[in-house]
């Protein structure tokens, strides 16, 4: 798969998806003019994709840039034809955005709207978009097709569901635009080579960051959200994918775009068909650091499903795609950037 003489902006280019994703793009050949506005992310991660790229790091860009900085935006189109848009850009915490439904609801829907408009004026209308699978609410039957019913339960699924919605309607309204929505479940894990991870900013709210943090000493506990689901274990189950597969994923769909002129607004899950349960997954982390994982059984979180995995025929029919790592391997990965960055990108040099 060769995206060779292809030229990609990506937003939410220093990020934890999109950092891995930008990694992937160049060793499919593409060059990547990637922003970011930096504000849940570090300047050294760009440091790190260098270093990692290798003699590929010149086919990559960066701009400190927010996504509601339309005179930006139009400066770097002006100067440069881009073949297709992967916009990551956008908060993410489901419990933040019940507090700040205003800031979430401009970042990222109003934030999407002025992308849009920049890239309508200067023609480029193929987008790959990071959806998640936060669309299906609280899902009422396991695997999850695309065909679910979609329903929002936070102000930050919503702000999810509202672009979806924009990108229908903008597909129907011109049928030059070709949007892919992947819908991802539980992205982990880090570069194999321990170089590139996760870094959440505060305290962590996603399982595996704390699950890290408790392994490295940094938290005394974990506290499990939950034994009484009807599940094996009685702990809540999820789709975890590596972030690499999923960075693989989004070079299969920037292919499968632009070679599809009546692509529309399609959407894809990306996950890997499994389910895990919290129990399994401190088993998993335990056996790739060595390390005690301490942790206390509490109540369920609220707004919590019981168990989400995805169907995956879709993604493996429409992209050729499937992921290839197991949760084994997630963990240790993630465990490999854990030791050498206990700090994340604050760790001294
Ligand atoms: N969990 C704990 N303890 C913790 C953190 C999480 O037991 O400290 C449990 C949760 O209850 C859940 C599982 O671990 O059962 C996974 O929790 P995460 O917070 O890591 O992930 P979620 O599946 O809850 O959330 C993810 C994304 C959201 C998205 C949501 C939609 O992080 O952005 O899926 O389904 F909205």
């Amino acid at each position: 798969m060769s995206l060779a003489g292809k030229n990609i902006f990506v937003t939410g280019g220093l990020g934890f998806i999109g950092s891995h994703t930008v990694l992937v793009l160049l060793e499919h050949g593409a060059t990547v003019h990637l922003i970011d506005n930096m504000s849940n992310s570090f300047e050294r991660v760009f440091e790190h994709m260098k270093k990692l790229a290798g003699d590929k790091a010149d086919k990559m860009k960066f701009t400190k840039c927010d996504i509601n900085d339309k005179e930006t935006l139009t400066k770097i189109f002006e100067k440069e034809t881009f073949d297709c848009v992967i916009h990551f850009a956008g908060y993410k915490a489901v419990g933040e955005s019940v507090d700040k439904p205003l800031e979430y609801y401009h970042n990222n829907f109003v934030g999407t709207v002025i992308l849009l408009e920049v890239m309508r004026q200067f023609k480029c209308k193929n987008m790959v978009f990071s959806s998640s699978c936060t669309v299906y609410g609280l899902p009422e039957e396991v695997p999850i097709t695309e065909s679910a019913p979609l329903k929002a339960i936070s102000p930050y699924g919503r702000t999810k569901l509202f672009q979806e919605d924009m990108f229908r309607d903008l597909a129907v309204s011109d049928k030059e635009w070709r949007i892919l929505l992947l819908r991802y479940f539980n992205p982990i894990g880090a570069h194999p080579s321990g170089d590139l991870g996760e870094h959440p900013v505060g305290i962590p709210n996603n399982l595996m960051p704390y699950i890290q943090q408790v392994a490295l000493g940094q938290r005394e506990f974990l506290r499990v959200f939950g034994n009484d689901y009807p599940t094996p274990d009685g702990t809540a189950v999820r789709d975890y994918i590596h972030v690499m597969d999923l960075a693989e994923g989004h070079v299969s769909a920037v292919v499968k775009t632009l070679a599809t002129p009546d692509l529309g607004c399609t959407p894809i899950n990306l996950g890997t068909g499994t389910g895990s349960s919290v129990l399994e997954m401190i088993k998993a982390f335990e056996g790739a650091s060595g390390k005690k994982v301490e942790y206390r059984l509490v109540d369920r979180r609220a707004g919590d499903s019981v168990a989400v995995w995805a169907a995956t025929e879709t993604a493996e029919k429409q992209l050729g795609w499937k992921s290839k790592y197991n949760v084994d391997d997630m963990c240790k990965h993630q465990w490999a950037w854990a030791s050498k960055y206990p700090q994340g990108y604050e760790t001294p040099l």
